[in-house]
């Protein structure tokens, strides 16, 4: 069991939402050092596939970034079908600097809304990690909210991090 800070945010949020339950298919992107693998196991769930650039001794885990080609090939092969939830936890490495850190995620996040097109069901929801600054990002992303039915954003008290829950994806 790795019990992270992580852990807790993902805890948190299902005991909201009730987001989780043993019948999902699950893409976790970003799962290093494995926080929320331990969640989802705990929560009797087993059919994710997690992935992270970093190197992760686990089952059903491949090694990349997950907007690589080759990953996404792999992906396909693994996946018979596509997936009920996509968990990301997954961020560029930020800088000093506030507005390139904009451009970094700005660039990261639709990264992922294009990846949930590839590989989310219609239907299936995405829950993604941003920060409270990315005014622009939002404005990409209300363009993009007419695809899902229902948006919630996660915020903390005293911390820059803003978890995006977006359900229902009406494909
Ligand atoms: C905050 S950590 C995740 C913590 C994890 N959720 C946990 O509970 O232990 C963010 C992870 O995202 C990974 N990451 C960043 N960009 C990525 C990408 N393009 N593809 C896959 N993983 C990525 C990093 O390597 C890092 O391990």
């Amino acid at each position: 069991m790795k019990i992270t800070n992580s852990y807790f945010k993902l805890k948190k949020i299902n005991e909201k939402y009730n987001l989780l339950n043993k019948n999902l298919r699950i893409l976790e992107l970003g799962s290093y050092p494995g926080g929320w693998d331990s969640y989802l196991k705990e929560k009797n769930i087993f059919n994710f596939i997690s992935i992270d650039i970093k190197d992760f001794k686990n089952k059903n885990f491949l090694k990349g970034s997950f907007n690589n080609n080759f990953i996404k090939k792999k992906l396909k092969i693994y996946l018979i079908k596509k997936v009920d939830l996509i968990l990301s936890d997954s961020c560029p490495k930020l800088t000093d600097s506030k507005n390139l850190n904009k451009i970094y995620l700005e660039r990261h996040l639709k990264k992922i809304i294009l990846f949930s097109f590839e590989f989310l069901k219609s239907k299936g929801s995405i829950l993604f990690k941003t920060m409270n600054y990315l005014d622009n990002e939002i404005i990409f992303f209300s363009s993009k909210f007419k695809y899902f039915k229902r948006i919630n954003f996660v915020k903390k008290k005293r911390s820059s991090e803003v978890f995006i829950l977006l359900k229902n994806f009406l494909k």
